[in-house]
């Protein structure tokens, strides 16, 4: 129910009351505005009793409150009931509906109790009022529209229709006026938000309330009402750029400023301080830079390597004081700076690599590692030293050795090899490095003899098992492809394997005698001495060995003539005309040695008449010293040895027996050393065999001459002897071996004869094939002059 209707109602009833107690009660009741006048008339109370004037005062009337307080009174002239005191509904009854006060009035004579009410009207006496002069709302901009803030509701203490009736809001933007009526609170105002706040347009609003009550006249209130707008961080820091991108060379010291990153936040307070941290960071990026929280400056903490890494990526979160935040990126570009020296590895070597590997073979891959970038990275290697290498640039940083010559061990069998990298940087940053490289041995080299042609000496009758010679053989090559063995190659000797003449120590080279050599038998040979080394294959080389057997002077002199042994019968016969220096016999001698031991000499060591005869020295012949004469004996006889130049030399002996008689038949002794019959007959055979082999040999001789004409180049016979001894005389042993077999073995016999010419009987070894020993004459110098003198008369005497 409103206000004022209800008033209405309540005068109403109010005036019905009085009348009816007046009528039927007895008891009085008035009505009476509040805050009426003191002396008003409330009621004419006499009147109302039925008491006239001049009673009233005798009677002696009095009102009696039960309060302290006494708001009537009577007024004995008028008999009325005035006000004595002001009378406020709103602090007798508040808000109470009605509001009476009820009060006796005594009349004494008789005494008489009437109660009376009086009942107090409400007027509209206050104004609608606030409980505070303003009211403060604080209001987060968050708020959304329709949020509803109840406000204090204004408080009028007129009753009914003079209480507050409505409100009304000052114009603004945001809010709306709402009424709202609570059991408790009854009517109340609310502002309803129906613009959304922005704080940080406006962080302040007032607003002015009025409150309206139903009286007349009306009366309002109003109240400020003070909206403080709450920020809401609804701002989030923003930074200055989403990205920030600095380059940074590397290897800047510690603490080096990196940049400053901003953020603002629109926030006020606490919602708008900014802090900066890092948000996510590699383990890396951790151990590298600081952020000072405040200021957002970014600086260097750790050491800034290029090479580890070549940039940096930082998300950094600004945050405000309630946690709201954002992120930028910092990219750090981090530059390049030569630092680092180019590093050479070996990443693979043939070592050792086998010689004569042909030239521009790889033999290993060099990598120079520079951890710089670009040109600080381009490397260039080489090779220092003058070694037959070189490097050759490969993929990247990768560089070929290779060789560029052949490489031979036996000249160099290890290099170091020295290789310097340099960087492209400025300055630019070198290294260098050393390593090895050894040459492994290839069998290529096979055994050298130090002679091209070895030649022994060895004296006859030598011990078996005794050293001849020592050949040697270098090998440059290594170990068993440098180790010589020596051994014989097979051959034939005389018909005899080679290895029956001599033998070679493998390891030593030193050749030794098998057996015991005979010069009269071999005078010379040769063996080929092979050199092979143990590498696989073997590689060998020969060289021949000519050996020869030098004579010793073991052979005495051998009488052919006349027979050694004194029984034979041998006997010259000299005319008795014969004169001084004529030839009447020839010792025959040969020597199977050669040369000194066998050049011989004749000496009459014992004659029956010495100084008769005299022997040619080195020709053997028997000549008269003197003219004969009568007295001569007719018998002669002398002893001759036959000796040779050998040390020591050796001699024969032998005994001659010559006649004086022009006719044998006067030689009584002859007979006398005839009678015996065998020995006539002996002579006589020999005087055949003289004749027959004298035509033997002049036949011989004829044959020669032919051969001689028809081949000039033939050779030569080495004696013109009239006298000429068949091979069967001979020593049985006396046969020079040669060799090469092309003639037969009596054209090679040497001529140890001696003739009955003016030529000497010397012997002379000339071996048909020339170069065989020309080379190695072991004859003494002078010696040899002889001979060759001798040659030269013999040849001469024999073209003519
Ligand atoms: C290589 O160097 C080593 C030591 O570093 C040295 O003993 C050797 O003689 C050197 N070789 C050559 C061929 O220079
Ligand atoms: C000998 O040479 C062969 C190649 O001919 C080679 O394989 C071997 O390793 C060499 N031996 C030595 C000890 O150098
Ligand atoms: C001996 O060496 C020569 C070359 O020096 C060669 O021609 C010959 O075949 C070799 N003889 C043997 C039997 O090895």
């Amino acid at each position: 129910m409103d206000g004022p209707a209800h008033g209405f109602i309540t005068k109403c009833f109010v005036f019905v009351a009085i009348v009816s107690y007046h009528l039927c009660l007895g008891d009085l009741r008035y009505s009476i505005s509040e805050e009426t006048r003191r002396g008003f008339a409330v009621g004419k109370i006499a009147q109302d009793l039925g008491i006239d004037m001049k009673t009233l005062s005798s009677r002696k009337p009095r009102v009696d409150f039960d309060g302290s307080k006494r708001y009537c009174d009577i007024n004995l002239k008028t008999g009325e009931l005035v006000v004595n005191e002001r009378i406020d509904r709103e602090a007798l009854c508040g808000q109470k509906q009605s509001c009476v006060i009820h009060f006796d009035f005594f009349l004494e004579n008789p005494l008489t109790l009437h109660r009376v009410t009086l009942e107090i009207e409400d007027i509209n006496d206050n104004a609608p009022k606030f409980r505070n002069e303003a009211i403060d709302l604080e209001i987060p901009e968050s708020a959304n529209k329709g949020a509803r803030f109840s406000l204090d509701e204004a408080y009028d203490p007129d009753f009914g229709v003079n209480g507050v009736q409505s409100y009304a809001l000052s114009n603004n933007e945001h809010f709306i006026l709402s009424l709202q009526t609570a059991a408790n609170r009854g009517k109340f105002p609310e502002i309803v938000l129906e613009n959304e706040l922005d704080r940080e347009k406006q962080d302040r609003l007032s607003l002015i309330l009025t409150a309206y009550d139903g009286g007349s006249p009306q009366r309002t209130g109003t109240v400020l009402v003070n909206i403080r707008v709450l920020d809401a961080n609804d701002n989030v820091p923003v930074f200055s750029q989403t990205t920030y991108e600095v380059s940074l060379p590397e290897n800047v010291p510690v603490e080096t400023v990196v940049l400053t990153v901003s953020a603002n936040d629109a926030d006020e307070g606490p919602n708008g301080e900014v802090t900066y941290e890092f948000s996510y960071l590699s383990i890396d990026s951790e151990n590298m830079f600081t952020i000072n929280q405040k200021t957002g400056e970014i600086k260097v903490k750790g050491e800034i390597d290029f090479e580890e890494s070549s940039s940096y990526e930082l998300r950094i979160r600004a945050k405000d004081g309630a946690g709201q935040a954002t992120s930028c990126t910092v990219l750090i570009n981090v530059l390049d700076v030569n630092d680092n020296a180019p590093v050479i590895i070996v990443k693979s070597l043939n070592t050792p690599v086998h010689e004569n590997l042909p030239s521009g073979s790889e033999i290993g891959i060099i990598y120079v590692q520079d951890k710089d970038s670009a040109s600080n990275g381009d490397i260039r290697c080489s090779i220092e030293q003058r070694v037959p290498f070189k490097m050759v640039p490969s993929v990247k940083n990768h560089f070929a050795l290779v060789t560029t010559a052949e490489l031979d061990r036996e000249v160099q069998a290890e290099y170091n090899i020295s290789v310097t990298a340099t960087d492209g940087g400025s300055p630019p940053l070198y290294s260098s490095k050393t390593f090895q490289l050894s040459v492994a041995d290839v069998n290529d080299n096979a055994p050298i003899f130090e002679k091209q042609l070895y030649s022994a000496h060895v004296a006859e009758n030598n011990k078996p098992g005794s050293p001849v010679l020592l050949v040697s053989a270098k090998d440059l090559d290594w170990r068993q492809n440098g180790t010589v063995v020596y051994s014989l190659l097979h051959s034939n000797v005389n018909g005899a394997p080679v290895s029956s003449f001599l033998s070679v120590n493998g390891d030593t080279g030193v050749i030794h005698a098998v057996r015991s050599f005979d010069y009269e038998q071999l005078k010379s040979f040769k063996v080929l001495v092979l050199a092979r080394d143990n590498g696989s294959p073997p590689l060998s080389s020969n060289v021949t060995v000519n050996v020869f057997i030098t004579d010793e002077n073991d052979n005495t002199p051998q009488i052919l003539y006349p027979s050694p042994d004194g029984n034979s019968f041998m006997t010259e016969l000299v005319p008795k005309a014969a004169q001084a220096g004529s030839l009447v016999s020839k010792v025959i001698a040969v020597d199977a040695d050669s040369g000194q031991n066998a050049w011989l000499s004749y000496h009459i060591i014992k004659a029956s008449d010495p100084g008769l005869f005299t022997i040619g020295v080195h020709s053997g012949e028997i000549r008269t010293q003197r003219d004969l004469s009568e007295s001569d004996r007719m018998k002669q006889n002398f002893i001759v040895s036959v000796r040779d130049n050998g040390q020591p030399s050796l001699f024969a002996t032998c005994t001659l027996y010559l006649v004086i008689s022009d006719n044998l038949a006067e030689v009584p002794e002859l007979k006398d050393v005839s009678h015996d019959e065998s020995s006539s007959k002996l002579t006589f055979y020999l005087i055949i065999a003289l004749v027959s082999v004298s035509t033997f040999f002049l036949t011989f001789i004829i044959i020669i001459l032919a051969v001689r004409f028809c081949r000039r180049r033939k050779p030569r016979l080495l004696f013109d002897g009239a006298v000429a001894i068949p091979s069967a005389y001979l020593p049985p042993n006396y046969a020079e071996v040669d060799g090469l077999g092309t003639l037969r073995s009596a054209y090679n016999y040497d001529a140890y004869l001696t003739t009955g010419s003016r030529t000497s009987d010397f012997k002379f070894v000339r071996s048909y094939n020339e170069g065989t020993l020309t080379a190695d004459l072991t004859l003494k110098k002078s010696a040899v002059d002889d001979l060759e003198g001798l040659d030269a008369e013999l040849r001469e005497s024999f073209e003519v």
